[in-house]
């Protein structure tokens, strides 16, 4: 299978790079969708290899659907948006067979008839995205978002291996939107975590938030490193779309067109076929290879769908069944308390690991002072403790029989555990705090890891053990200090090799470029979240008029009452912070200036970039338009104010044309720009 010595004739090369296309598509398809393989890995290996070969002797035969072509692009800087062609709605809940017979009941009425055929799945605990597929080829992807605009993550599920970049098959309508979930299968969780915690980095609480947080990943070859699946239950139904009668007669297309799909799928009829589903796949849930929170009946004929209707944002013919979370048994080994980055004191118990639905569970929180009083839990207390979807486990209630004697009731300490800090409690406030500031290394180690976290400063590989380390060593007091190390000063510490240390200083260089919102919001001020640092960015757009607004101007910020304004005020007035805030300026902490969003002419006004820019990438120019306060879409409405279309412009600029929107060329969106 090595190419000839002197190269093939471009035809006979194009023939064998379909032929090389077609059988790993097909092995892919066997591996990851019927996990039924064929070939060795290391037959499959050079398969791929032979591919990769020939497409580096003719690049001109490389197209995007490659199966070489799944991790490629670059990181981005932010996840652009897009609205989804049909929305993509959430699901009424049943709690009780009794909610359940109450939705067969209504359903029955509306539709008129005996006995409703359901299309029953499991509800698997992952997130949701919307596949575009065009012409067969995945075109688009993107997150659930509002249910109305999502994030576009194209790129990222590129790299999930189980989701085909071409259909197979024949039949599949012009634009199909599907419908489906991201998730982590419970085994891959458990090496997932496996693997973080070698890297030093922070382990994931469950497979969702795993699931999640690999998806919203700015750079493709991150997301391409962690086990996503995906299962498809649906799509975007378009009456045009009518390619198929019912639900079970979709998925039965989509697993033909090599998607894939539940196996614990099924038809069911009646209110009691729902329940025996139900039941079936409660006694199965902690042997499925995946977390689910429920299962999910859709009146499986689409005609009776339509009939249905919507109710506000959920559909009338379906409603998702949930399980009562999942609880276990364990003791309590000891309770500890933990201060965060604000000060805020909050016991944990830790707990003899146990099993709960598929995740061990060693700590429970137990929130604050009174929740710890009125749970009564103590040490080597015997405990129920609870996990549901994203929440951290908690305990649930203590068995007092089998207290052992002389079980001491826990009191919170009148010191920091940390620092030794007096602690104070707020009138009307649950929260008990240590009053040292920064003078705590536990709220100091907090606010660094603050700064650097994903959506802050986002400095990778900059994680807690590493923190602990710099400020142990006393080489990082501050979240300014961070810019002062040197690759040499890293490379001294323990597990830091001169590679570690060169990417950290790398990725705190990188970092520096970043947005007036994002820094805000890394400072950690008080109450300021990421919306408020949004709203003081855009109101003010600059720093400097930030750190001198009064008690009014900081008032009159949408969103922004007079606690908030009185926290950002102190916060700004304080010299500590104010000479800490000058030394990351001049550590060379920047971002795009951008004129105030109510004074900028393209403010409130909402792009959509299509085709190659020769100037710039399309991912520059959606930032610079978003820093002028316009929006940046992904597909073409009525609602859109300007489409900018580059060279190769595709299908969105014949969409503007015919709803009349108004079109830019480069040169035009650069003057805008500029003015
Ligand atoms: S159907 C209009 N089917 O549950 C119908 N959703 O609460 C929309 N989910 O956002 C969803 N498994 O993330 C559907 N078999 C399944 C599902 C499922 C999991 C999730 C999905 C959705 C949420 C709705």
């Amino acid at each position: 299978m090595v190419a000839t010595r002197h190269g093939d004739g471009r035809k006979d090369a194009a023939r064998r790079t379909a032929d090389l296309r077609a059988r790993i598509e097909e092995h892919n398809h066997r591996y990851y969708v019927l996990d039924d393989p064929i070939i060795s890995d290391a037959a499959y290996d050079r398969l791929f290899q032979d591919l990769q070969a020939l497409e580096r002797e003719h690049p001109s035969l490389i197209t995007p659907d490659s199966p070489t072509q799944r991790v490629g692009a670059k990181p981005a800087a932010e996840f652009n948006e897009v609205r989804h062609g049909v929305p993509m709605l959430s699901l009424e809940n049943a709690f009780s067979e009794e909610e359940l017979a109450a939705f067969d009941q209504r359903v029955r009425d509306r539709l008129g008839i005996e006995r409703v055929a359901y299309a029953a799945e499991p509800k698997i605990d992952g997130l949701a995205v919307s596949l575009v597929y065009e012409d067969g080829r995945l075109a688009r992807a993107a997150t659930r978002g509002d249910g109305e605009v999502g994030e576009d993550v194209t790129l990222n599920i590129r790299t999930i291996r189980s989701i085909p970049l071409r259909l197979r098959g024949a039949g599949h309508p012009r634009i199909l939107d599907l419908r489906g979930e991201v998730f982590i299968l419970k085994k891959d969780f458990g090496s997932l975590n496996a693997s973080q915690d070698a890297a030093q980095q922070k382990r994931f609480a469950n497979p969702r938030n795993a699931a999640a947080g690999s998806l919203r990943q700015l750079d493709p070859a991150v997301t391409a490193r962690r086990p996503l699946s995906f299962y498809a239950y649906g799509a975007g139904l378009l009456p045009e779309h009518a390619f198929c009668v019912s639900q079970t007669d979709l998925l039965a297309r989509l697993r033909q067109w090599g998607l894939p799909v539940s196996p614990d799928a099924d038809r069911v009829t009646g209110v009691d076929g729902c329940r025996r589903y139900h039941a079936r796949a409660a006694a199965r849930r902690t042997r499925l290879p995946y977390e689910i929170d429920g299962v999910v009946f859709k009146v499986d004929d689409f005609q009776e769908q339509t009939r249905l209707g919507f109710v506000s944002r959920a559909p009338r013919w379906a409603i998702a069944y949930k399980f009562p979370p999942e609880e276990a048994e364990t003791r309590v080994l000891n309770i500890e308390v933990q201060v965060g980055r604000t000060g805020a004191l909050t016991p944990v118990a830790r707990l003899e690991p146990v099993q709960v639905g598929g995740v061990t569970v060693t700590n429970a929180t137990l929130h604050n002072a009174d929740e710890l009083k009125r749970k009564n839990v103590r040490v080597g207390d015997t405990v129920i403790v609870r996990r549901a979807g994203d929440v951290i486990p908690e305990i649930v209630k203590v068995d007092p029989a089998r207290r052992p004697r002389g079980a001491k009731v826990f009191r919170m300490p009148v010191r920091c555990p940390v620092c030794g800090s007096g602690t104070e409690r707020i009138e009307g406030e649950a929260v008990i705090r240590c009053t040292g500031g920064l003078y705590c290394p536990a709220q100091c180690i907090q606010s660094i890891l603050h700064f650097a976290g994903r959506r802050a400063m986002d400095i990778e590989g900059l994680g807690d053990k590493l923190v602990e380390q710099l400020y142990h060593a006393r080489m990082v007091h501050n979240v300014a200090d961070l810019y002062a190390l040197s690759e040499d000063a890293l490379a001294e510490l323990e597990r830091m090799g001169p590679k570690s240390a060169a990417n950290l200083v790398a990725a705190m260089e990188k970092s520096k470029r970043t947005r007036l919102d994002r820094f805000l919001y890394a400072l950690g001020i008080r109450d300021v979240g990421e919306a408020t640092a949004r709203e003081l960015a855009a109101h003010f757009g600059d720093l400097d008029r930030i750190r001198r607004a009064s008690q009014e101007e900081l008032e009159a910020v949408q969103d922004i009452g007079p606690v908030v304004a009185r926290h950002v005020r102190t916060f700004f007035h304080e010299p500590h912070n104010a000479q800490i805030i000058d030394r990351l300026l001049q550590a060379g902490i920047d971002w795009p200036r951008a004129a105030r969003r109510a004074g900028h002419a393209l403010a409130g006004k909402t792009f959509v970039l299509t085709g190659t820019l020769s100037g710039m990438t399309r991912e520059e120019a959606g930032n610079r338009l978003r820093s002028l306060g316009a929006k940046v879409s992904g597909s073409v409405s009525k609602r859109t104010d300007f489409v900018v279309a580059g060279e190769d412009p595709g299908g969105k600029l014949a969409k503007a044309r015919k709803l009349g929107v108004a079109v830019l060329d480069e040169q035009a969106l650069m003057e805008l720009l500029e003015t």
